[in-house]
């Protein structure tokens, strides 16, 4: 709908008569010459339209009404009628173009029209027409509720176990080591002959390991020629060995790795400069029946240490250490069983904030019979741990909320990302 109002000069019109019916008032008093006319107010205006309504004639520089300019005060002048019914709001349309050509009355916008309904009322946007019509000045604005809480949004969030993940990257940087990397699929070579699990022991399926179908490569002759002489006679190492036949086909078969001990055992048997410290977060795989702390497919971290007189005192320091990194002080050490350590120990940490003893860490010193294929004679102390247990101690979830298509998304979006400082 396209609505008019008058402009200021229609305004003033309306209240002050058009100039050409003043310059006919004027001009039925008396005649005037053109000189004496033209100091009338909008005189140039009055002409233009005195004359074009046939209303004045000018002879001799003197101006005069005409026949009808001078019956014109006793009727109704049409742009004066317009003028009105605009200003009314009831106007005809078609008699609009002299209203617009004379730049009397001008378009408003829809936007206008809804701006100036809006006096009196109360608002709550300061818009660029309340500001440009004035109505600003007549409605009432509504207060803001800065307390209203704002719309919930979900910016990119790290992943709790990545933020375990640094965490303990940090920590093992942190005390002078350097990181390890391996592959995923492994032979049994790399993930159980090199560290002196004999080829029939139960550990092999203790860790019901994922074989795969296929061989792979077995390393160096050299290296195989010594874990070959370790398993079945000791080689050098002083001990008896397994004395067992070594079965290269048993090596060299395909598995996905069940431990990041075989990184360690890549990393010792490619040469190390002792002293040595290295670290590995890696993901492992176990083929056992996933539950709410289970899951086949999971991470460990695992660091280990060459050099002299290392013994059973400095692994229990160093576990220490490392557990009062993640807040742990009070720290409990427990004998238990490895394959290629020798003694080895399971590290318990006191939560207080959970109030009970947290086991997390498998560790031990490698037994003589996994070093020496590779030429190492000093101690290695060694701990490794499931990472995913870990951040299930921190985070108070089970692995499946946090990890895997049942994974709890509302707690993932919400959890406290300082809940590591904290803990
Ligand atoms: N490989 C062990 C595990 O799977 C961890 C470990 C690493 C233990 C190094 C002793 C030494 O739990």
């Amino acid at each position: 709908m396209i609505m008019y109002v008058l402009t200021e000069e229609g305004e003033k019109y309306l209240k002050n008569k058009l100039p050409e019916i003043n310059l006919v008032k004027e001009l039925s008093k008396k005649e005037l010459s053109v000189s004496e006319a033209k100091k009338l107010e909008n005189f140039n205006i009055a002409l233009q339209w005195a004359k074009k309504n046939q209303w004045i004639e000018i002879e001799n520089g003197i101006m005069k009404l005409t026949k009808s300019g001078k019956s014109t005060l006793e009727k109704k002048y049409e742009t004066e009628e317009y003028l009105k019914e605009v200003k009314s709001g009831k106007f005809d349309e078609d008699k609009m173009k002299i209203l617009l050509t004379r730049n009397l009355v001008r378009n408003v916008t829809e936007k206008e029209i809804e701006t100036k309904k809006l006096i009196g009322k109360e608002v709550l946007d300061v818009t660029p027409e309340l500001i440009k019509s004035g109505v600003w000045r007549d409605v009432k604005f509504k207060e803001y509720n800065v307390e209203f809480p704002g719309k919930k949004i979900y910016p990119g969030k790290k992943h709790p176990l990545n933020l375990v993940f640094e965490k303990i990257r940090e920590v093992f940087i942190e005390m002078g080591f350097d990181e390890m990397q391996g592959p995923l699929v492994e032979t049994a070579f790399w993930n159980m002959d090199s560290m002196f699990i004999p080829q029939d022991h139960p550990a092999r399926d203790i860790q019901d390991t994922f074989y795969l179908s296929g061989e792979g490569d077995l390393p160096d002759k050299k290296i195989v020629e010594n874990v070959k002489e370790v398993h079945e006679n000791g080689g050098n190492s002083g001990s008896k060995g397994w004395n067992l036949k070594w079965e290269p086909e048993i090596a060299k078969q395909l598995l996905l790795r069940t431990h990041t001990t075989s990184v360690t055992y890549r990393t010792l048997a490619g040469g190390i400069e002792i002293p040595c410290k290295r670290f590995c977060i890696g993901r492992v795989f176990r083929n056992e029946a996933s539950d709410a702390t289970h899951l086949p497919e999971f991470h460990h971290a695992e660091g280990f240490i060459a050099a002299e007189n290392l013994n059973i005192r400095s692994l229990m320091g160093f576990i220490k250490s490392f557990y009062s990194k993640f807040g742990l002080d009070e720290v409990k050490f427990k004998f238990n069983y490895n394959p290629y350590t020798e003694p080895s120990i399971e590290a318990f940490g006191y939560s207080e904030r959970m109030g009970r003893w947290i086991e997390l860490i498998n560790s031990g010193i490698f037994r003589p019979e996994s070093l020496a294929p590779y030429g190492i004679k000093v101690p290695v102390i060694a701990w490794g741990f499931g990472i995913e247990r870990l951040a299930m101690f921190i985070f108070e979830k089970n692995i499946k909320e946090i990890l895997g298509h049942t994974c709890d998304l509302k707690y993932l979006r919400n959890y406290d990302l300082l809940k590591l400082e904290k803990w």
